[in-house]
């Protein structure tokens, strides 16, 4: 069984609490989800791999990209309605899943500042440098908020939140980050977004829609090559965790949408026929040329499907904003009381 390990200290700056949520059998168990995956008849990676500090920066400039239109559409709403998401839920603490530069939030800790003394906010995310130095910007920029900043996974870091400062809780997740986790997971995920949150707590949820396929394709094509760059990163962040043999010269970036599942999905195709060799697992595998392993998939959500999807986890929709084209729908849902759960 897992045992998380936690390192809690207060920063140079009082108002900054950090804890470190990590678990002693981690990286053992992220080797066996590469091991897995490259074991599938359709080869596959976890896309948390994506994400080492250049795939972090490699993402920061995806979201500027002309053809990558859902980080500036979902700010564009946040821009709208921030005001009247933080008047329907009054006062509250914000914890953000994924916050990464927290750029979209600021819009949010705006809204949210005229409504009591101190700003609680508590991001989350796996990449512990990009989540500091938010952090210590953050503090500079607003001299009422108080930070509790967690590094870690979202189902570790849910399950050691520390206890609410107010009343009210509203969890934040942005960026249609819902969509790079498939059915199940998603399932898994929305149970323990309901189970962290109490009934009248908040859920504020932005996720990509389904629209015509040229424009999501283009997204995950872009001209630059930024997408494919960020895509073939994936493979050098594996050799340097698993002492691999990958040459990201020997395969290319293929994105298109999978019309069946609704889904963007993001593949590395091989372009020789070769053996891959991850030494520090003790496992090979062979690829033939032009087959591909699957890395990402980004789910196009329809709203009616996932309001029903939301309110069979507790979580009731009150308010759905989209954009004048609805490319993006961002969601304010509430906890519910189910039976069992409330006095
Ligand atoms: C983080 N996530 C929501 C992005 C997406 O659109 O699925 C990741 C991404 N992959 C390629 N471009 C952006």
């Amino acid at each position: 069984m897992e045992i998380p390990q936690i390192r809690s200290e207060i920063l140079q700056d009082s108002r900054l609490h950090w804890i470190t949520v990590s678990s002693c059998t981690e990286v053992a168990a992220a080797g066996e989800d590469v091991i897995q995956g490259l074991s599938r008849p359709q080869k596959t990676l976890p896309c948390r791999y994506l994400y080492d500090d250049r795939g972090s920066a490699l993402f920061e400039q995806i979201c500027d990209l002309p053809e990558y239109y859902p980080t500036r559409t979902e700010q564009s709403i946040l821009e709208a309605y921030a005001p009247e998401i933080a008047q329907l839920t009054g006062a509250c603490e914000l914890v953000e899943l994924g916050s990464g530069s927290s750029r979209k939030t600021r819009l949010l800790l705006e809204a949210y500042q005229p409504l009591s003394h101190e700003l609680h906010y508590c991001p989350i995310d796996v990449s512990a440098g990009i989540l500091k130095s938010t952090a210590l910007d953050l503090l500079t920029q607003y001299p009422t908020l108080r930070l509790c900043g967690l590094a870690g996974t979202y189902e570790q870091a849910l399950a050691k939140l520390p206890p609410p400062v107010l009343d009210n809780r509203m969890l934040i997740f942005l960026g249609s980050t819902l969509g790079n986790l498939d059915e199940q997971v998603r399932h898994q995920f929305l149970v323990q977004i309901k189970q962290t949150l109490q009934p009248g707590e908040f859920f504020l949820l932005g996720v990509d829609l389904q629209k015509p396929i040229g424009l999501i394709e283009a997204a995950y094509n872009d001209a630059q090559g930024i997408t494919a760059a960020f895509n073939l990163n994936l493979l050098q962040h594996l050799n340097q965790c698993f002492h691999g043999n990958f040459d990201w010269t020997q395969f290319r970036h293929l994105a298109f949408y999978n019309s069946d599942e609704h889904r963007i999905e993001m593949h590395l195709q091989s372009l020789i026929s070769q053996t891959i060799d991850l030494k520090a697992l003790g496992y090979q595998t062979c690829l033939r040329s032009g087959e591909t392993i699957r890395t990402e998939i980004s789910c196009k959500f329809h709203l009616p499907a996932l309001t029903v999807e939301l309110e069979s986890h507790a979580l009731q929709p009150l308010q759905i904003w989209t954009d004048p084209q609805a490319w993006f729908g961002l969601l304010l849902c509430q906890r519910q009381c189910i039976p069992g759960d409330c006095p």
